[in-house]
């Protein structure tokens, strides 16, 4: 049995799950529109890698005949500024979703909920590697501070990101 309060908190990340994702994606028609087609195309990598935390999470409250509820999603901004700027604005969120992860956890732990806490651990490791993958990704922007055909170079190989 699923406490309310578990059922609450998992229901709660899912929709911040797929918010990821919508943002990601709005991010993602961002720079395609400033022609940085390589980091369009990781940024919507990571929107369906996003979709998958949030399924993830729903097929855990579903197995165990707990109720998701989507709630509306805010409407993201148009413009994230350069490709730097964008990827601070990734980590950024990560960081935000780090926290709601720890917060997760924590009501895991309150609620004695020894299953929800072995899911979110998995979380857990999974913000690190995203808050490490958008840092690096940054200290390689600051390297090429503006220049364009280096912008150009690691945008190329951002677009090498598979599924
Ligand atoms: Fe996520
Ligand atoms: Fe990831």
């Amino acid at each position: 049995m699923i406490s309310k309060n578990m059922e609450k908190a998992i229901s709660d990340q899912v929709n911040k799950e797929l918010a990821s994702a919508y943002l990601y994606v709005a991010m993602s028609a961002h720079l395609e529109a400033r022609e940085y087609p390589g980091a369009a195309k990781w940024v919507r990598q990571q929107a369906k890698e996003e979709v998958g935390h949030a399924m993830k999470l729903a097929e855990h409250a579903f197995d165990r005949g707990s109720r998701v509820v989507l709630e509306a999603m805010e409407k993201p901004p148009v413009d994230f500024g350069s490709l730097e700027q964008t990827f601070k604005a990734i980590l950024e969120h990560e960081k935000k979703v780090t926290a709601a992860i720890h917060k997760l956890y924590e009501t895991a732990l309150n609620e004695k909920d020894y299953a929800a806490q072995v899911l979110v651990q998995w979380f857990i490791s999974e913000q690190v590697e995203e808050e490490k993958t958008a840092q690096e990704i940054i200290r390689q922007l600051e390297a090429a501070e503006g220049r364009e055909h280096l912008l150009l170079m690691i945008d190329h190989r951002l677009g090498e990101r598979g599924d």
